[in-house]
């Protein structure tokens, strides 16, 4: 090799070492990416001291919402290995505020029982809410919850329900888990994520004032309905004593109005609030046929009244106001006409000034019972006395005939 071509390569090689130099100092200087930890934590059957696996998937990480970030992102701290004696737990916080914000004010607040993974599963596998596989997507979430708010889950240590299974069963979990309906209702709709709050506080969205509004939110025109009715606006004026849908309708039971166990259980519902109303349908046909029959197609309460608004009598807009009538028993009994509409389906036989009638049947009737009962009873006194006596009678006889 001749002096220039020398020249050449001790350049060249000058510069790939100094190329090499630079690229080394820059990656020492580098926080870590991830495939440097990987190089390590890829390994399947990594275990710390405790037997914990040490595993992490780098697959699924890369494809995960966080894909993008350098393991120490959220493990700060760790600039290579070995690792510091100490390491900070993962803050989510530092990068998603609000929600841990939110979460701090919930009945979740307790971090070491209600970690963020504790909702969004594997902390390498979060991903966005729109993801099938993310554990907050729509149909993941009744599950993710249900954890601890099913048979034996933890929140059963706080003296809180079984929620879980309930809801499954209900029109919204079976639309949701057996149609995929996306848009039916998760524990999220009427609870929301971060800031979930106790039905006993104002601010929930499940506190009793509040729950109309909660449901409405999907069902928009069954609550414009209920707020013009009685109800609503009794509720709008802050009279707890009104019912709000899920009075009627239960929170995580929910089954479609027109099924049989909701028309035979309902009319009770209404009932356990206007006991008087209840009392007199009880005594008419409808509700005989209904109770004792198990007919399901009889008027029920909401079949005259409405579901959801319902309104005074005097109201002109009420189906029961007089001018209505015959429209509101014409859905059930073709040809009704104005006399057929003053059968009373509120008949009460105590009430002498609103059903003379019925009031004298039943009193006669009563009297009638009474005076039966008091006859058999006399009759049957006199009959035992006299069967007594004829006894007597024979014994004195078969002892005279023995002597
Ligand atoms: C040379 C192999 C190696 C590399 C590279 C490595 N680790 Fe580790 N890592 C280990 C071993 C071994 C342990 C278990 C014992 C320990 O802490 O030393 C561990 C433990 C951990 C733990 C668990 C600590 C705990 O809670 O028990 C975390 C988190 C961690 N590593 C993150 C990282 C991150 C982030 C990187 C990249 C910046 C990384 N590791 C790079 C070998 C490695
Ligand atoms: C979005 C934040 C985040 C990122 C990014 C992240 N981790 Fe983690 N990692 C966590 C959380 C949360 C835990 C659970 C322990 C904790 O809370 O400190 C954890 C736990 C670990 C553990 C302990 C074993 C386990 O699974 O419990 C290891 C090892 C680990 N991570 C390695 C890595 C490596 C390697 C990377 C990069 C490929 C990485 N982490 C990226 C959040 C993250
Ligand atoms: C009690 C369960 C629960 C806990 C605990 C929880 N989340 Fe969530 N998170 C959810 C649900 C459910 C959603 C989906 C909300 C939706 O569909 O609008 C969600 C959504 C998110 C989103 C997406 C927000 C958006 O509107 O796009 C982020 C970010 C998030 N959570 C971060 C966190 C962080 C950080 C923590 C811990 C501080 C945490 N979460 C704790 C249940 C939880
Ligand atoms: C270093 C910052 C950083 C840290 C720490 C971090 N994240 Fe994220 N996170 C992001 C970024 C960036 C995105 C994607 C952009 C977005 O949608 O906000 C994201 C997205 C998410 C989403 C998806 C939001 C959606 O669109 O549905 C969830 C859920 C989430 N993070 C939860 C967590 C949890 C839980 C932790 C702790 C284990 C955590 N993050 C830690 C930066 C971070
Ligand atoms: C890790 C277990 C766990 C998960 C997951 C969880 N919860 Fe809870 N939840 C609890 C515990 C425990 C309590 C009781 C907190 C207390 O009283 O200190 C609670 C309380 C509640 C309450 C308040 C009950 C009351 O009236 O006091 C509601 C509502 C609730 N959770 C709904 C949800 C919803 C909705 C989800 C899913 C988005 C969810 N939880 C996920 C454990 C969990
Ligand atoms: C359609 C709306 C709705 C859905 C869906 C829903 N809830 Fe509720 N939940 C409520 C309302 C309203 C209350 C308030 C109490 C009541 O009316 O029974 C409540 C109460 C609770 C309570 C407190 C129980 C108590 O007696 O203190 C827990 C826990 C709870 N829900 C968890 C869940 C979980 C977990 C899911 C999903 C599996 C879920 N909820 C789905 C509306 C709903
Ligand atoms: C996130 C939207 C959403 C919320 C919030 C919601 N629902 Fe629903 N609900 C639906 C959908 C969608 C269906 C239809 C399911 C089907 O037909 O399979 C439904 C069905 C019903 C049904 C059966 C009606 C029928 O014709 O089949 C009743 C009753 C009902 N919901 C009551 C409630 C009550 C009460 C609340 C509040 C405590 C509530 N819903 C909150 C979406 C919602
Ligand atoms: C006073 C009791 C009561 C209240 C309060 C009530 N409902 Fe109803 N709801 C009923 C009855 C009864 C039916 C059955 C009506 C029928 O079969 O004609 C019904 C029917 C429904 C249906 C089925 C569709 C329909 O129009 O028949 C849905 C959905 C529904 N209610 C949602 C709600 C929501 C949302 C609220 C609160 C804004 C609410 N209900 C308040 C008693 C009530
Ligand atoms: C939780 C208790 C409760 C339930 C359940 C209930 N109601 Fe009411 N209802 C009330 C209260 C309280 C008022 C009075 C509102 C006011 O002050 O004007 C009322 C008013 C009415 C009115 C107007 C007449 C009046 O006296 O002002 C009718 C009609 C009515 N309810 C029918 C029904 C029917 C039909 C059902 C079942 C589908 C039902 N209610 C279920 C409490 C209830
Ligand atoms: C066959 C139709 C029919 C059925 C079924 C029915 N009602 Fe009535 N209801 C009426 C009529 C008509 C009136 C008006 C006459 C009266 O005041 O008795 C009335 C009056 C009422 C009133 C008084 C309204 C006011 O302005 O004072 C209430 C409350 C009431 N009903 C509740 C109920 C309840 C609760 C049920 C079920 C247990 C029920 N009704 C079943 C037809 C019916
Ligand atoms: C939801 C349907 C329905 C409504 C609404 C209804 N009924 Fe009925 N009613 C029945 C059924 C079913 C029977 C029993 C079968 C029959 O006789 O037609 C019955 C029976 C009767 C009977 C006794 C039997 C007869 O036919 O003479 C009278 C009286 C009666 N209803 C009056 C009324 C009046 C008045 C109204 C309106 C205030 C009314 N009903 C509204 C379904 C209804």
């Amino acid at each position: 090799m001749n002096r220039a071509a020398r020249r050449v390569v001790s350049l060249t090689v000058g510069r790939w070492t100094f190329a090499i130099g630079l690229l080394l100092v820059l990656l020492a200087a580098w926080p870590l990416g991830a495939q440097e930890c990987l190089a390590c934590h890829s390994d399947a059957t990594m275990t710390d001291a405790n037997g914990h696996s040490l595993f992490v998937d780098g697959q699924k990480f890369g494809s995960s919402i966080h894909g993008g970030l350098k393991c120490n992102d959220c493990h700060a701290g760790i600039k290579g290995y070995p690792h510091p004696d100490k390491m900070a737990p993962v803050a989510c916080k530092n990068c998603h505020a609000d929600e841990a914000e939110a979460l701090k004010t919930s009945v979740h607040a307790d971090g070491r029982e209600h970690p963020c993974t504790s909702c969004h599963g594997d902390a390498h596998a979060i991903y966005p809410k729109t993801d099938p596989r993310s554990a907050v997507y729509p149909l993941n979430v009744p599950k993710t919850c249900g954890q601890c708010h099913g048979v034996n889950g933890m929140a059963g240590k706080h003296g809180l329900p079984s929620v879980y299974p309930n809801y499954m069963d209900s029109i919204h979990g079976f639309a949701l888990s057996q149609e995929g309906l996306l848009v039916a209702a998760n524990c999220q709709s009427c609870h929301g994520s971060h800031h979930i709050l106790s039905h006993n506080d104002p601010q929930s969205s499940t506190y009793k004032m509040n729950v109309p509004a909660t449901c409405g939110a999907c069902h928009a025109k069954i609550e414009t309905d209920f707020e013009a009715g009685a109800h609503g606006h009794a509720i709008a004026k802050g009279n707890g004593k009104a019912p709000v849908c899920t009075d009627c309708h239960t929170a995580h039971t929910i089954v479609q109005p027109t099924e049989s166990k909701f028309r035979m259980q309902s009319t009770p519902i209404c009932g356990n609030c206007h006991k008087d109303k209840f009392s007199t349908y009880r005594d008419t046909f409808h509700s005989q046929l209904g109770f004792l029959g198990g007919y399901v197609e009889t008027a029920r309460c909401w079949d005259c009244h409405r579901a959801h608004d319902v309104r005074p009598t005097s109201d002109p807009d009420s189906p029961v106001n007089p001018a209505h009538l015959i429209a509101t028993c014409g859905q059930c009994h073709a040809g009704a006409n104005a006399s057929f509409v003053k059968y009373d389906p509120h008949a009460n036989a105590h009430d002498r000034k609103r059903n003379p009638g019925l009031y004298y049947v039943r009193l006669f009737m009563n009297l009638l019972l009474v005076s039966v009962l008091t006859f058999f009873l006399l009759h049957t006194i006199l009959w035992i006395i006299r069967s007594r006596l004829r006894q007597l009678k024979n014994r004195a006889a078969k002892g005279e005939n023995h002597d």
